[in-house]
Order: C-alpha cells, then sequence, then structure tokens
C-alpha cells in the first residue's frame, strides 16, 4: 500500500470541496481532492445549475406563449424535452470540466474514488478501479454534501416516485405531477413542469410553503401557482399511494382534522429535505462530533479533532451552494496558516420559483423576536417602469431597517430578477449600511434595481413613485 504526504485531503468536490482544494493550491498548499462520482456534486451534476436551466426554458416558453399582448406573433411553441435535457447535460458537461481543469492547473489533485478517515491525519483512499493508498495529511477537510431523504411509503422507483435527481432529467412532461414537499426543491421544479404543461398539486405538512420565508413573499408566489391551475393542501401529507390499472397513482393524501383526500398523478416528485452525508467513512470512530447528522465546526472550520475540518452541506445549515463555497474558501486559508474566518453578516438566500424570491440579513418577523423597533420601506415592481417593459409586474422590495439609526438588517425581494438584485442587499448589509446609502446611491434608470433605491427612500418616508405613509 503506498503512502504519501500532502498538506491537505479534500473529501468531496462539490461546491465546497471544490474551491478549498483549488484556492489550497492557489496557496502552494500540497492538496488531494477525493470524489467518488462526478466533480461538482448535487450543485453542478443535478441541483442548482440542471434546474436553473430548466427553469429559463420553462420562463421563456410561457414568455414566448404570452408574447402576442407585446406585439409578437409566435405560434406553435412546443417543448422538445430531448433536446432540452441535450442541452442542460452539455452546460453541466462544461462546468464540470472547468472544474477538473480549474482543480489540475492549481495543483490540485484529484482521485476519483472513497476516502476512509483512518486518523486524525490519514486517509485511505480506494480508486474506482479498487487501487488502496494512504494519505499522511496534516489537515483533512470534510465536504461530503447531502443526500435527498425518501419518505415511507414512497420509495424512490426512479420513474413515477422520483427525488430531485430524476426531477431535473425527465424525458416526458409528466401530465399530472403531485409535489411532496412544498419547499425549494418542490417548488422551483413544481413551477417548471407547471409552465410546461403539467397539472401541478403539492402537499405541504406545514401551514405555509417555503417554511421560514416572509410570508408575504411566499403569498405572491403561492398566488402565481394557483392561478395558473395549481392544487396547494398545506397542514397535509402523502400517506402512501396504489398504482391504478392505467398506470396512474392514486395518491392517499391525509389533509388533517380527520379529512382524507386522493390524488390522482402520474409522477410523485418527492422534495423534504435532505440529510448531511456523515455516516459510514471514519468520523464515528475517531469521535469526531456529529449532531442530528451534521459535522459541525468553529469559525475557522475546525470540529472538535483539530485536524480534521467541515465545510457545506455536511457542516450545517443553510445547505447552499454559495455558503459551502466561502466556508471552503475559509478553510482554505487557515489550513496555509492564513487569518480567515466564517464571520459574514448575511447568507443571502435565493428560491427560483416564479416570481423570484430572494432574501439576505432579518425579516421583520426574526427583527422584531429579538426586541428591535423596525421601519419598514417598500416598493412594488408594479410602479417600476423597466417591470412593465418585461412584462413582470408581481411582486416588491421590502427593506428592513433599525427604527432609530436607519442602519440596514434585511432586504427582502419577490419578483422579477430578485436572484440578482439581492447582491446588492447582500453588500449593503456586509457594509453595515444605512437606508440612506442605499435611498441616496444613484441607480440607473430605467432598470429594475431601481425599487431598491425607492424601497430604502420608501423606509425614510420620501419615495418619489409611489405614496410614502
Ligand atoms: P426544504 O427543506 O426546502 O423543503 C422541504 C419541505 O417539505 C418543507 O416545506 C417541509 O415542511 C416539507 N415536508 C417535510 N416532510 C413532509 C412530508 N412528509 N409531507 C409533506 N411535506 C413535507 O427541502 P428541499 O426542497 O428538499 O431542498 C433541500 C435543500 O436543498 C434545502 O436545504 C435547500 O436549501 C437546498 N436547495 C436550495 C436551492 C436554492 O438555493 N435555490 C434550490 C434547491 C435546493
Amino acid at each position: 500500500m503506498a503512502t504519501r504526504t500532502v498538506d491537505a485531503v479534500v473529501i468531496g468536490a462539490g461546491t465546497g470541496g471544490y474551491p478549498c482544494a483549488i484556492r489550497l493550491g492557489q496557496l502552494k498548499q500540497k492538496v488531494i481532492i477525493v470524489e467518488k462520482d462526478e466533480v461538482g456534486g448535487v450543485c453542478l451534476n443535478w441541483g442548482c445549475i440542471p434546474s436553473k436551466a430548466l427553469i429559463s426554458a420553462s420562463h421563456t416558453y410561457e414568455k414566448t406563449q404570452g408574447a402576442s399582448a407585446m406585439g409578437l406573433v409566435v405560434e406553435n411553441v412546443r417543448v422538445d424535452v430531448n433536446k432540452l435535457q441535450d442541452w442542460k447535460g452539455g452546460i453541466v458537461k462544461k462546468l464540470t470540466g472547468g472544474v477538473r481543469s480549474l482543480l489540475k492547473t492549481n495543483n490540485a489533485e484529484l482521485i476519483t474514488g472513497t476516502a476512509r478517515i483512518t486518523g486524525p491525519n490519514t486517509v485511505e483512499v480506494t480508486t474506482r478501479e479498487g487501487q488502496k493508498e494512504t494519505i499522511e495529511t496534516r489537515a483533512i477537510v470534510v465536504a461530503t454534501g447531502a443526500t435527498t431523504i425518501e419518505i415511507p411509503g414512497f420509495k424512490f422507483d426512479g420513474k413515477q416516485i422520483i427525488g430531485a435527481k430524476e426531477g431535473v432529467s425527465l424525458r416526458e412532461i409528466p401530465k399530472r405531477l403531485l409535489v411532496i414537499g412544498g419547499g425549494v426543491i418542490g417548488l422551483e421544479l413544481g413551477t417548471v413542469y407547471q409552465k410546461f404543461g403539467s397539472e401541478l398539486t403539492v402537499v405541504e405538512a406545514t401551514p405555509t410553503l417555503l417554511p421560514g420565508t416572509d410570508p408575504d413573499l411566499t403569498a405572491v408566489v403561492e398566488r402565481k401557482l394557483v392561478k395558473h391551475g395549481a392544487k396547494i393542501f398545506k397542514n397535509a401529507k402523502a400517506l402512501g399511494y396504489e398504482r391504478n390499472k392505467d398506470g396512474s397513482l392514486a395518491v392517499k393524501v391525509d389533509l388533517g382534522e380527520g379529512k382524507h383526500d386522493t390524488i390522482v398523478c402520474d409522477t410523485v416528485l418527492v422534495a423534504v429535505g435532505m440529510r448531511p452525508n456523515s455516516a459510514g467513512f471514519g468520523l464515528e470512530e475517531l469521535g469526531v462530533k456529529i449532531d442530528r447528522g451534521f459535522v459541525p465546526s468553529d469559525l475557522s472550520g475546525r470540529t472538535n479533532v483539530p485536524s480534521i475540518y467541515s465545510v457545506g452541506d455536511v457542516a450545517g445549515q443553510p445547505m447552499l451552494a454559495h455558503k459551502a463555497t466561502k466556508e471552503g474558501e475559509v478553510v482554505a486559508e487557515i489550513i496555509a496558516g492564513h487569518k480567515a474566518a466564517k464571520d459574514w453578516v448575511s447568507i443571502p438566500g435565493v428560491i427560483f420559483t416564479d416570481p423570484e424570491i430572494a432574501t439576505a440579513g432579518l425579516s421583520e418577523a426574526q427583527a422584531k423576536e429579538r426586541g428591535i423597533d423596525v421601519r419598514i420601506g417598500k416598493f412594488p415592481f408594479s410602479a417600476l417602469g423597466r417591470a412593465m417593459a418585461v412584462m413582470e409586474t408581481d411582486g416588491f422590495i421590502k427593506v428592513v431597517a433599525d427604527k432609530k439609526t436607519h442602519e440596514l438588517l434585511g432586504v427582502h425581494i419577490v419578483g422579477p430578477e430578485a436572484s440578482n438584485l439581492i447582491s446588492e442587499g447582500a453588500l449593503a448589509l456586509e457594509m453595515h449600511a444605512f437606508l440612506e446609502d442605499i435611498g441616496l446611491t444613484i441607480h440607473p434608470h430605467p432598470t429594475l434595481g431601481e425599487g431598491m433605491m425607492e424601497a430604502a427612500q420608501h423606509g425614510l418616508g420620501h419615495a418619489i413613485h409611489i405614496m410614502n405613509k
């Protein structure tokens, strides 16, 4: 069995692991990154990127169908699902290929295989071809991500009972789609297939869709889903299903208060969350602390075993690619002996529904829970010329600030390009900006970004294009 000595072994080449390995390489650290599957992890292969490709295609499809209102005559718009999947696959391939070459050019050695931590400073790697190697290392970075949760009564069969992975790979548009879990994945993919023509039903266990998101924002998304024919059951649980003679599925749903319903559908997408991948590769044996499946780490990314670090989904909530990447970068700096810490003000979140939802910092409710006296500014997209010009006027921008000091505490957007607009809010929060900073900054006209300026001005009582309270 061969033995080598390196500075760091990164386990997992997802959006936490690969940026960590690249940065380690940039910092002249000898690094090996071990991945059992494809580089890029969930995000690049079947999460963020594939779903965003499908979301953009479904959005374009819907816009094209509605283009006559703009005076554009478009006839016979239809979806070629195979071509759509091939196009999506091409994007994924380009990105994963890019990651491979970035690892290589930064001297991070990629091993395709499985890693097992056998000591605080040793990792045993078994390559896909079955070769074993023991690596001595100064640091080990656990970046193993998370896996889709299955629920009783709905064992994945890869065809009709599916998770997100299959959900982004369908080569047929389901006529009737039932989504279990009205969270991020459920609503993003549910919206895609609804736009492509599926009859959509959502079964959500809690009283609200997208639990944890400001209900003011989710109401806008829910309204649009329902307007387009979606049936949404809240406080409801899917219990199990039977297969009908015609191949469709009859799903029994508990609606609470003793009521039940049966929903007939062709495909069930289960999207009830993800669980961290922390078991079975040596952490337990070494006494690394595991808390409800997560491998917690401190501000420098260290677990309770100082040579072992954790980043990304496996390290804790929120399970977001950009949080994983930043954690990976911080840990790389620490391993290289630099000063760094996970000390950001906010981790912005985006939900690619229609319209999009994007948030950074505290919500109104969270600020009030902390006993802060707040000042709210709100500006609707319906008052923006640019939003009218792109025919997307649903939603608003809401800013939450400290009533007395005017310091910005949170930005919450539901509307067109919310995903792109939120970065201004995130930067403002990191810089501890005040409403005046945003309100006095000249935002170019006509843009959706003006909504941010006007929302801040509204918070100060002097927005120009809407009435002030
Ligand atoms: P999620 O936690 O967002 O949503 C799961 C939903 O399922 C919740 O609303 C929950 O109340 C509900 N639920 C749980 N058990 C249920 C049951 N038995 N019956 C009905 N409803 C039930 O999880 P999701 O959507 O699976 O996403 C997984 C992770 O991936 C999340 O942590 C999310 O942050 C991340 N993600 C992020 C995206 C983004 O940033 N745009 C996109 C997709 C995923």
